[in-house]
């Protein structure tokens, strides 16, 4: 039995992990400052709601969260990437600097091995070349990406002169029930399901037939469990968390007028106006680029998956259909 630390762990992925690996008979202690995570998240777990840590990543003095702790799931992030633009210096303590101020803290501890939440946004700029493989050279330029690309060096650096066990995981779009749709601004898929159960017209940015790939939280779950249980010693080698497959928008939003056997009807966007919701983006002397929105809006995304499954030996199992219906199910509760 191990004891696991998973940071930003009211969230939707970090909640959903902590209670598997209670089930598996594993200590966990999941630790939020609950900026973007919720308590009911993990509250009907008894075991996660008495171990639960309010904190912040960025606390100087980490290393009392990591009393006999030997893994660590670092997932605590700011994932929106316009919240990130919006505020720069701070997405970059909470997605970078809190990387370091971490694994500092674990070369006074137990701690055996290290997972950190990347993101496929790290190949942003690499579109049309998907599917994306974790050896290409990658290119990016906006605050999320950046911010956790700098993190993805900051555990190079600690597993090649400190000897510490890390793996970097890139994660696609994981969808599924948790995922935050109470936000203003929620994760696409939970975004459309809310709005469709609500009865008002989504409005989709993108129509055009762009691909990202989709992967839904169980398979998610059983990689990250896998990568924790494997013997092998990682020197921060990054493994693409996806399913393979790409999905269009439309896409989704058809499958999901489908499957609630209601007519098709949503509302199309200006894919340039896609983030004027952030005023301060677009009313200072420098304003954010349209042509990079447009961009950032039609890019395609799909993982290369084949390392991964091949180091794991595993590959997702539930399909998009599958995963859309277990979202309607949830949110109609
Ligand atoms: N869900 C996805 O599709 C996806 C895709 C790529 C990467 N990721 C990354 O995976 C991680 C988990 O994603 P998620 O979907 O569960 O996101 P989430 O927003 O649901 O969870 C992130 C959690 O981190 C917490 N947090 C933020 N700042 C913190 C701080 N300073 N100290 C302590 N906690 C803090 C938030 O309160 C939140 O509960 C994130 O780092 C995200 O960037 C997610």
């Amino acid at each position: 039995m191990s004891t696991i630390l998973i940071t930003g762990g009211a969230g939707f992925v970090g909640s959903e992990l902590g209670k598997i690996l209670v089930k598996s008979d594993h200590k966990v202690k999941l630790l939020d400052n609950l900026e973007y995570g919720y308590r009911d998240n993990f509250e009907d777990n008894d075991e996660l709601a008495k171990s639960f840590i309010l904190a912040d990543v960025r606390d100087a003095d980490f290393s009392k969260y990591l009393k006999d702790v030997d893994i660590i799931f670092h997932f605590a992030g700011i994932a929106a990437l316009p919240e990130c633009e919006t505020n720069p210096v701070k997405a970059l303590e909470v997605n970078t600097t809190s990387v370091a101020n971490v694994l500092h803290a674990c070369r006074n501890s137990k701690v055996g091995k290290f997972i950190f939440a990347s993101t496929s946004a790290v190949y942003e700029n690499n579109d049309p070349e998907t599917p994306f493989r974790e050896n290409m050279q990658v290119f990016p330029n906006l605050i999320y990406a950046t911010s956790k690309y700098n993190a993805e060096q900051i555990c190079k650096s600690f597993a090649q002169n400190y000897d510490m066990d890390i793996v970097i995981c890139r994660f696609f779009n994981v969808f599924g029930p948790h995922q935050d749709f109470r936000r203003k601004y929620p994760p696409f898929t939970s975004y459309l399901v809310r709005e469709i159960l609500a009865g008002r017209k989504p409005t989709i940015f993108n129509t055009a037939d762009v691909k990202r790939d989709y992967i839904y939280v169980d398979d998610l779950l059983e990689y990250l469990t896998r990568i924790m249980n494997s013997p092998k010693h990682y020197c921060a080698e990054i493994f693409n968390l996806g399913s393979g497959y790409g999905y269009s928008a439309t896409e989704i939003v058809k499958s999901l007028f489908d499957i609630m056997e209601t007519p098709l009807d949503y509302n199309t966007g200006d894919p340039n106006t896609f983030w004027d919701k952030y005023d301060n983006l677009f009313n200072a002397a420098y304003n954010l680029n349209r042509k990079r929105i447009c961009k950032e809006v039609y890019k395609h995304c799909i993982a290369d998956t084949k390392k991964t499954v091949n180091e794991f030996n595993f590959s997702p199992q539930i399909n998009l259909i599958e995963g859309l219906k277990s979202i309607i199910k949830f949110q109609r509760q």
